[in-house]
């Protein structure tokens, strides 16, 4: 099955060429694994998100509720959550270290300079992608810390007030905000999240290309 399989895709040249028989410089150390600790962590994030989608609301009414129900009516919904949110604390640790190795290592430097840079990008996905989950259980904390983050795009002059209302969709964090935030956590910064570990892992990739040429 595989060999079909391989004359009509590329799937076990690929494993080699990348993992298994993949060419890798002798003085990579520990801090090199956190790239793959931030993948194993994203893998995380998105299976038990998939679940929790399942059993959450994202209405007003009923958002609280119905985390209170995953945490006592849903078989290991506990589980699913606690993996969920302690993983998202994960995932800033193993970034964080991702992060310092390429600090102390100099990775943004030429030829890594792009590398770095989709990084970042990344990074500020990440926040994004962490801010918006951290409102969906729609607690105090949850209002609260979406009234303030939301409101500090009041302070850019002439367009912030504007911003600010157009980033909650209504004069108020309410309802509204609650359901738009959801599709971003849901669908789109975890789209942009994917596609921006492709590009980061590609630029990788050829950089080591352009460097063994
Ligand atoms: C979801 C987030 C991320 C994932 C899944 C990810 C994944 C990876 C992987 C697998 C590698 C290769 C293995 C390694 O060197 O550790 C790598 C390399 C690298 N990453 Fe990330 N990364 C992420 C975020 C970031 C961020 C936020 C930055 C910096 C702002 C960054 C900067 C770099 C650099 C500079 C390299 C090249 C290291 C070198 O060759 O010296 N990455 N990344």
């Amino acid at each position: 099955m595989l060999n079909w399989i391989n004359d009509r895709y590329p799937l076990s040249w690929f494993w080699k060429r990348h993992l298994t028989e993949y060419y890798a410089p002798k003085n990579f150390n520990f801090w090199y694994y956190f790239g793959s600790f931030s993948l194993l962590v994203l893998l995380n994030q998105i299976i038990t998100g998939i679940w929790l989608t399942m059993e959450y609301t994202p209405t007003a009414d009923l958002a609280f509720a119905s985390v209170d129900h995953i945490m006592r009516e849903v078989r290991y919904g506990w589980l699913l959550r606690y993996l969920h949110s302690t993983g998202a604390s994960a995932f800033f640790i193993v970034i964080y270290l991702h992060m310092y190795r390429g600090l102390i290592y100099g990775s943004f430097k030429r030829p890594r300079e792009l590398i770095w840079l989709i990084g970042m990008t990344l990074y500020m996905a990440l926040l994004a992608e962490a801010f918006t989950g951290y409102v969906l259980p729609w607690g105090q904390m949850s209002f609260w810390a979406a009234s303030v983050i939301t409101s500090f795009a009041s302070a850019i002059p002439y367009i912030g007030k504007t911003l600010m209302i157009w980033l909650r969709g209504d004069y108020n964090v309410s309802g509204v905000t609650l359901h738009r935030f959801f599709s971003l956590h849901v669908i789109a910064i975890p789209l942009v999240i994917l596609g921006l570990v492709f590009v980061h892992l590609v630029a990788l990739i050829f950089e080591r290309v352009w460097i063994t040429q």
